[in-house]
Protein backbone atom coordinates (compact mmCIF):
# COMPACT_ATOMS: atom_id res chain seq x y z
CA UNK A 1 0.00 0.00 0.00
CA UNK A 2 2.67 2.47 1.01
CA UNK A 3 4.53 1.62 -2.66
CA UNK A 4 1.37 2.64 -4.76
CA UNK A 5 1.82 6.17 -3.09
CA UNK A 6 5.90 6.05 -3.81
CA UNK A 7 6.40 9.29 -6.42
CA UNK A 8 9.88 7.78 -7.67
CA UNK A 9 8.62 4.31 -8.47
CA UNK A 10 5.32 5.81 -10.06
CA UNK A 11 7.82 8.20 -12.06
CA UNK A 12 9.88 5.23 -13.24
CA UNK A 13 6.62 3.21 -13.73
CA UNK A 14 5.29 5.55 -16.21
CA UNK A 15 8.87 5.82 -18.61
CA UNK A 16 8.96 1.71 -18.46
CA UNK A 17 5.84 2.01 -19.80
CA UNK A 18 2.68 -0.90 -19.77
CA UNK A 19 4.75 -3.54 -18.21
CA UNK A 20 4.44 -6.20 -15.10
CA UNK A 21 1.08 -6.93 -16.40
CA UNK A 22 -0.86 -3.69 -16.02
CA UNK A 23 -2.51 -4.19 -18.86
CA UNK A 24 -4.71 -6.75 -17.95
CA UNK A 25 -6.34 -4.52 -15.36
CA UNK A 26 -5.96 -1.23 -16.94
CA UNK A 27 -7.73 -0.86 -20.40
CA UNK A 28 -4.73 1.00 -22.51
CA UNK A 29 -2.71 3.78 -21.77
CA UNK A 30 -4.43 6.63 -24.71
CA UNK A 31 -8.21 7.49 -25.58
CA UNK A 32 -8.28 5.14 -28.50
CA UNK A 33 -7.37 1.85 -26.63
CA UNK A 34 -10.13 3.30 -23.57
CA UNK A 35 -12.47 3.23 -26.03
CA UNK A 36 -11.88 -0.19 -27.80
CA UNK A 37 -12.40 -1.65 -24.40
CA UNK A 38 -15.77 0.19 -23.71
CA UNK A 39 -16.90 -0.89 -27.06
CA UNK A 40 -16.54 -4.44 -26.18
CA UNK A 41 -18.34 -4.18 -22.92
CA UNK A 42 -20.87 -2.31 -24.01
CA UNK A 43 -21.37 -4.84 -26.70
CA UNK A 44 -21.90 -7.69 -24.16
CA UNK A 45 -24.83 -5.24 -22.46
CA UNK A 46 -21.75 -3.85 -19.60
CA UNK A 47 -22.07 0.05 -19.30
CA UNK A 48 -18.43 1.59 -18.25
CA UNK A 49 -17.44 4.11 -15.52
CA UNK A 50 -14.11 5.71 -16.83
CA UNK A 51 -11.36 6.51 -15.13
CA UNK A 52 -8.55 8.43 -16.86
CA UNK A 53 -5.76 7.40 -14.03
CA UNK A 54 -4.11 9.76 -11.86
CA UNK A 55 -4.08 10.93 -8.15
CA UNK A 56 -2.09 12.65 -5.50
CA UNK A 57 -1.02 15.42 -7.70
CA UNK A 58 0.92 18.16 -6.03
CA UNK A 59 1.67 20.83 -8.51
CA UNK A 60 -0.89 23.46 -10.55
CA UNK A 61 0.41 22.29 -13.56
CA UNK A 62 -0.05 18.60 -13.20
CA UNK A 63 -3.66 19.18 -12.49
CA UNK A 64 -4.28 21.49 -15.13
CA UNK A 65 -3.06 18.73 -17.29
CA UNK A 66 -5.15 16.23 -15.75
CA UNK A 67 -8.21 18.05 -15.85
CA UNK A 68 -7.12 18.16 -20.13
CA UNK A 69 -6.87 14.88 -20.20
CA UNK A 70 -9.94 14.72 -18.54
CA UNK A 71 -11.92 16.86 -21.09
CA UNK A 72 -10.44 15.12 -23.84
CA UNK A 73 -11.86 11.95 -22.01
CA UNK A 74 -15.50 13.58 -22.07
CA UNK A 75 -15.46 14.49 -25.37
CA UNK A 76 -14.10 11.20 -26.21
CA UNK A 77 -16.81 9.22 -25.16
CA UNK A 78 -19.74 12.03 -26.90
CA UNK A 79 -18.42 11.48 -29.89
CA UNK A 80 -17.57 7.49 -30.19
CA UNK A 81 -21.24 7.27 -28.79
CA UNK A 82 -20.21 4.45 -26.18
CA UNK A 83 -22.62 4.16 -22.79
CA UNK A 84 -20.16 5.41 -20.32
CA UNK A 85 -19.59 8.04 -17.44
CA UNK A 86 -16.66 9.31 -15.96
CA UNK A 87 -15.17 8.38 -12.56
CA UNK A 88 -13.00 11.28 -10.88
CA UNK A 89 -10.41 11.46 -7.97
CA UNK A 90 -10.02 14.69 -6.79
CA UNK A 91 -6.54 14.72 -5.54
CA UNK A 92 -5.99 14.33 -9.20
CA UNK A 93 -7.61 17.75 -9.81
CA UNK A 94 -5.47 19.76 -7.12
CA UNK A 95 -6.70 18.81 -4.09
CA UNK A 96 -3.79 19.32 -2.31
CA UNK A 97 -2.63 22.00 -3.82
CA UNK A 98 -5.31 24.21 -3.03
CA UNK A 99 -9.07 23.46 -2.51
CA UNK A 100 -10.46 26.24 -4.55
CA UNK A 101 -7.75 25.49 -7.41
CA UNK A 102 -9.58 22.19 -7.15
CA UNK A 103 -13.07 23.71 -7.13
CA UNK A 104 -12.47 25.56 -10.13
CA UNK A 105 -10.75 22.92 -12.48
CA UNK A 106 -13.93 20.81 -11.17
CA UNK A 107 -16.62 23.03 -12.06
CA UNK A 108 -14.64 23.02 -16.15
CA UNK A 109 -15.29 19.61 -16.18
CA UNK A 110 -18.71 19.09 -14.60
CA UNK A 111 -19.75 22.07 -16.88
CA UNK A 112 -18.17 19.81 -20.14
CA UNK A 113 -20.05 17.17 -19.02
CA UNK A 114 -23.36 18.50 -18.19
CA UNK A 115 -23.22 19.89 -21.70
CA UNK A 116 -22.64 16.32 -23.28
CA UNK A 117 -25.14 14.87 -20.81
CA UNK A 118 -22.59 12.61 -18.79
CA UNK A 119 -22.68 11.93 -15.47
CA UNK A 120 -19.79 12.29 -13.08
CA UNK A 121 -18.55 10.24 -10.44
CA UNK A 122 -16.41 11.44 -7.99
CA UNK A 123 -14.19 8.59 -6.33
CA UNK A 124 -13.48 8.56 -2.35
CA UNK A 125 -9.65 8.48 -1.53
CA UNK A 126 -8.29 8.04 1.90
CA UNK A 127 -9.92 9.72 4.63
CA UNK A 128 -7.44 12.89 4.93
CA UNK A 129 -9.41 13.93 1.85
CA UNK A 130 -12.78 12.81 2.62
CA UNK A 131 -14.34 16.02 4.59
CA UNK A 132 -12.46 18.36 1.36
CA UNK A 133 -14.22 15.67 -1.13
CA UNK A 134 -17.49 16.37 0.65
CA UNK A 135 -17.53 19.92 0.67
CA UNK A 136 -16.57 20.19 -3.03
CA UNK A 137 -19.58 18.28 -3.66
CA UNK A 138 -21.93 20.10 -2.02
CA UNK A 139 -20.63 23.39 -3.72
CA UNK A 140 -21.08 21.74 -6.96
CA UNK A 141 -23.99 20.60 -6.35
CA UNK A 142 -25.10 23.77 -6.45
CA UNK A 143 -24.97 23.99 -10.62
CA UNK A 144 -24.89 20.42 -11.35
CA UNK A 145 -26.82 17.36 -11.23
CA UNK A 146 -24.98 14.83 -12.54
CA UNK A 147 -22.95 14.36 -9.76
CA UNK A 148 -22.26 11.21 -7.50
CA UNK A 149 -19.74 9.60 -4.82
CA UNK A 150 -18.74 6.85 -3.01
CA UNK A 151 -19.52 5.54 0.50
CA UNK A 152 -16.83 3.15 2.31
CA UNK A 153 -18.65 0.86 4.30
CA UNK A 154 -15.49 0.29 6.97
CA UNK A 155 -15.77 3.90 8.01
CA UNK A 156 -18.01 4.54 11.24
CA UNK A 157 -19.40 7.49 9.58
CA UNK A 158 -20.68 6.40 5.98
CA UNK A 159 -24.61 5.80 7.68
CA UNK A 160 -24.50 8.84 8.30
CA UNK A 161 -23.06 9.86 5.19
CA UNK A 162 -26.12 8.32 3.19
CA UNK A 163 -28.30 9.50 5.41
CA UNK A 164 -27.17 12.84 4.67
CA UNK A 165 -27.32 11.96 0.03
CA UNK A 166 -30.37 10.07 0.35
CA UNK A 167 -31.32 11.33 -3.11
CA UNK A 168 -27.42 11.31 -4.48
CA UNK A 169 -26.17 8.40 -6.78
CA UNK A 170 -24.06 6.72 -4.89
CA UNK A 171 -21.57 4.08 -5.31
CA UNK A 172 -20.95 1.64 -2.08
CA UNK A 173 -17.89 0.23 -1.82
CA UNK A 174 -16.37 -1.68 1.38
CA UNK A 175 -12.62 0.79 1.31
CA UNK A 176 -9.54 1.11 0.12
CA UNK A 177 -7.13 2.11 1.85
CA UNK A 178 -5.12 1.51 5.26
CA UNK A 179 -6.98 3.79 7.95
CA UNK A 180 -6.90 3.73 11.90
CA UNK A 181 -9.15 2.12 14.21
CA UNK A 182 -9.82 5.76 15.38
CA UNK A 183 -12.11 6.38 12.24
CA UNK A 184 -12.58 2.87 10.52
CA UNK A 185 -14.01 -0.68 11.47
CA UNK A 186 -10.58 -3.30 10.84
CA UNK A 187 -12.06 -6.31 10.89
CA UNK A 188 -12.75 -7.85 7.35
CA UNK A 189 -16.12 -9.48 8.91
CA UNK A 190 -17.20 -6.12 10.44
CA UNK A 191 -16.69 -4.44 7.37
CA UNK A 192 -18.52 -6.70 5.39
CA UNK A 193 -21.66 -6.80 7.60
CA UNK A 194 -21.49 -3.01 7.23
CA UNK A 195 -21.30 -3.14 4.34
CA UNK A 196 -24.06 -5.14 3.75
CA UNK A 197 -26.29 -3.27 6.84
CA UNK A 198 -25.67 -0.19 4.26
CA UNK A 199 -26.70 -1.70 1.05
CA UNK A 200 -29.93 -3.03 2.17
CA UNK A 201 -30.50 0.76 3.78
CA UNK A 202 -29.91 2.33 0.47
CA UNK A 203 -32.06 0.00 -1.60
CA UNK A 204 -35.10 1.01 0.63
CA UNK A 205 -33.87 4.82 -0.43
CA UNK A 206 -35.11 6.72 -3.55
CA UNK A 207 -31.53 7.16 -4.89
CA UNK A 208 -29.69 4.84 -7.26
CA UNK A 209 -27.06 2.70 -5.86
CA UNK A 210 -24.12 1.30 -7.63
CA UNK A 211 -22.89 -2.09 -5.47
CA UNK A 212 -19.21 -2.13 -6.52
CA UNK A 213 -17.57 -5.51 -5.06
CA UNK A 214 -16.05 -8.54 -6.21
CA UNK A 215 -17.49 -10.30 -3.40
CA UNK A 216 -19.38 -13.26 -4.56
CA UNK A 217 -20.91 -13.38 -0.79
CA UNK A 218 -22.06 -9.74 -0.90
CA UNK A 219 -23.86 -10.04 -4.35
CA UNK A 220 -25.65 -13.37 -3.88
CA UNK A 221 -26.55 -11.93 -0.11
CA UNK A 222 -27.92 -8.79 -2.39
CA UNK A 223 -29.69 -11.06 -4.86
CA UNK A 224 -31.68 -12.28 -2.50
CA UNK A 225 -32.91 -9.11 -0.54
CA UNK A 226 -33.55 -7.70 -3.70
CA UNK A 227 -36.20 -10.39 -4.41
CA UNK A 228 -37.35 -10.36 -0.93
CA UNK A 229 -38.22 -6.71 -1.00
CA UNK A 230 -39.08 -6.77 -5.00
CA UNK A 231 -36.49 -4.10 -4.98
CA UNK A 232 -37.10 -3.10 -9.21
CA UNK A 233 -33.35 -4.23 -10.94
CA UNK A 234 -33.48 -0.39 -12.34
CA UNK A 235 -33.17 0.79 -8.93
CA UNK A 236 -29.06 -0.56 -8.69
CA UNK A 237 -26.36 -1.95 -10.68
CA UNK A 238 -23.47 -4.06 -9.48
CA UNK A 239 -20.01 -2.82 -10.16
CA UNK A 240 -16.49 -4.32 -10.56
CA UNK A 241 -13.07 -3.49 -12.06
CA UNK A 242 -11.62 -4.24 -15.49
CA UNK A 243 -10.03 -7.41 -15.41
CA UNK A 244 -11.71 -9.03 -12.29
CA UNK A 245 -13.72 -11.58 -12.31
CA UNK A 246 -14.90 -11.31 -16.14
CA UNK A 247 -16.95 -14.39 -15.88
CA UNK A 248 -18.79 -13.41 -12.66
CA UNK A 249 -19.41 -9.81 -14.62
CA UNK A 250 -21.18 -11.71 -17.67
CA UNK A 251 -23.22 -13.87 -15.91
CA UNK A 252 -24.46 -11.20 -13.66
CA UNK A 253 -25.53 -9.57 -16.93
CA UNK A 254 -27.37 -12.31 -18.35
CA UNK A 255 -29.29 -12.77 -15.01
CA UNK A 256 -30.31 -9.29 -16.17
CA UNK A 257 -28.55 -7.11 -13.69
CA UNK A 258 -27.51 -3.79 -14.59
CA UNK A 259 -23.66 -3.99 -14.96
CA UNK A 260 -21.15 -1.31 -15.07
CA UNK A 261 -17.39 -1.90 -15.54
CA UNK A 262 -14.83 0.44 -13.68
CA UNK A 263 -12.30 1.23 -16.80
CA UNK A 264 -9.12 3.27 -15.62
CA UNK A 265 -6.71 3.89 -18.26
CA UNK A 266 -3.56 6.14 -19.11
CA UNK A 267 -0.32 6.19 -18.37
CA UNK A 268 -0.33 6.93 -14.78
CA UNK A 269 -1.31 3.48 -14.04
CA UNK A 270 1.17 2.31 -11.21
CA UNK A 271 -0.72 3.85 -7.64
CA UNK A 272 -4.22 2.41 -8.95
CA UNK A 273 -2.36 -1.15 -9.80
CA UNK A 274 -0.28 -1.18 -6.54
CA UNK A 275 -3.41 -0.95 -4.89
CA UNK A 276 -4.87 -3.84 -6.75
CA UNK A 277 -1.97 -6.03 -5.75
CA UNK A 278 -2.25 -5.16 -2.12
CA UNK A 279 -5.69 -5.59 -1.72
CA UNK A 280 -5.81 -8.97 -2.92
CA UNK A 281 -2.26 -10.66 -2.97
CA UNK A 282 -3.82 -12.95 -5.33
CA UNK A 283 -4.31 -10.52 -7.97
CA UNK A 284 -0.81 -11.50 -8.39
CA UNK A 285 -1.56 -13.75 -10.46
CA UNK A 286 -2.86 -11.81 -13.15
CA UNK A 287 0.72 -10.18 -13.47
CA UNK A 288 2.90 -13.83 -13.38
CA UNK A 289 0.28 -15.39 -16.31
CA UNK A 290 1.25 -12.07 -18.26
CA UNK A 291 5.03 -12.31 -17.67
CA UNK A 292 4.66 -16.18 -18.77
CA UNK A 293 2.46 -15.18 -21.31
CA UNK A 294 5.27 -12.70 -23.33
P1 LIG B 1 -12.83 -8.38 -1.14
O1 LIG B 1 -11.50 -7.94 -1.66
O2 LIG B 1 -13.17 -8.10 0.29
O3 LIG B 1 -12.98 -9.91 -1.44
C1 LIG B 1 -13.98 -10.70 -0.82
C2 LIG B 1 -13.93 -12.08 -1.41
O4 LIG B 1 -14.40 -12.05 -2.77
C3 LIG B 1 -12.55 -12.69 -1.47
O5 LIG B 1 -12.19 -13.29 -0.26
C4 LIG B 1 -12.71 -13.70 -2.61
O6 LIG B 1 -13.34 -14.86 -2.16
C5 LIG B 1 -13.63 -12.95 -3.56
N1 LIG B 1 -12.86 -12.19 -4.58
C6 LIG B 1 -12.54 -10.88 -4.53
N2 LIG B 1 -11.85 -10.52 -5.63
C7 LIG B 1 -11.74 -11.61 -6.38
C8 LIG B 1 -11.12 -11.88 -7.65
N3 LIG B 1 -10.49 -10.93 -8.34
N4 LIG B 1 -11.20 -13.16 -8.12
C9 LIG B 1 -11.82 -14.13 -7.43
N5 LIG B 1 -12.42 -13.93 -6.22
C10 LIG B 1 -12.37 -12.70 -5.71
N6 LIG B 1 -12.55 2.00 -2.90
C11 LIG B 1 -12.45 3.25 -2.38
O7 LIG B 1 -11.95 3.42 -1.26
N7 LIG B 1 -12.91 4.34 -3.10
C12 LIG B 1 -13.49 4.20 -4.33
O8 LIG B 1 -13.90 5.20 -4.93
C13 LIG B 1 -13.60 2.88 -4.88
N8 LIG B 1 -14.18 2.66 -6.11
C14 LIG B 1 -14.37 1.36 -6.54
C15 LIG B 1 -15.07 1.12 -7.74
C16 LIG B 1 -15.32 -0.19 -8.13
C17 LIG B 1 -16.08 -0.45 -9.39
C18 LIG B 1 -14.89 -1.30 -7.34
C19 LIG B 1 -15.19 -2.71 -7.71
C20 LIG B 1 -14.18 -1.05 -6.17
C21 LIG B 1 -13.90 0.26 -5.77
N9 LIG B 1 -13.17 0.51 -4.62
C22 LIG B 1 -13.10 1.79 -4.13
C23 LIG B 1 -12.41 -0.59 -3.97
C24 LIG B 1 -13.18 -1.24 -2.83
O9 LIG B 1 -13.27 -0.35 -1.74
C25 LIG B 1 -12.48 -2.52 -2.35
O10 LIG B 1 -11.22 -2.17 -1.84
C26 LIG B 1 -12.28 -3.57 -3.42
O11 LIG B 1 -13.36 -3.67 -4.28
C27 LIG B 1 -12.03 -4.95 -2.75
O12 LIG B 1 -13.15 -5.37 -2.02
P2 LIG B 1 -14.30 -6.34 -2.61
O13 LIG B 1 -15.58 -5.88 -2.07
O14 LIG B 1 -14.20 -6.36 -4.10
O15 LIG B 1 -14.00 -7.79 -2.07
Amino acid sequence: MALSKNQLLNASAKKWGFKLGAGKVVAGIDTDGMIQSVKNLNSYGISATVDHLGEFVRYEHEAIEAKENVLITLQAIKQSGVDAHLSIKLTQLGLDVDQEFCLKNMQDIMKAAKEYGIFVNIDMEDYSHLQMTFDIIKQLQVEYDNIGTVIQAYLYRSEKDIDNLKHMRLRLVKGAYKENEQVSLQKKEEIDANYLKLIKKRLLHPGFTSIATHDHNIINAVKQFVIENDIPTDKFEFQMLYGFRIDMQLELVKEGYSFCTYVPFGHDWYGYFMRRLAERPQNLNLVLKSLVAK
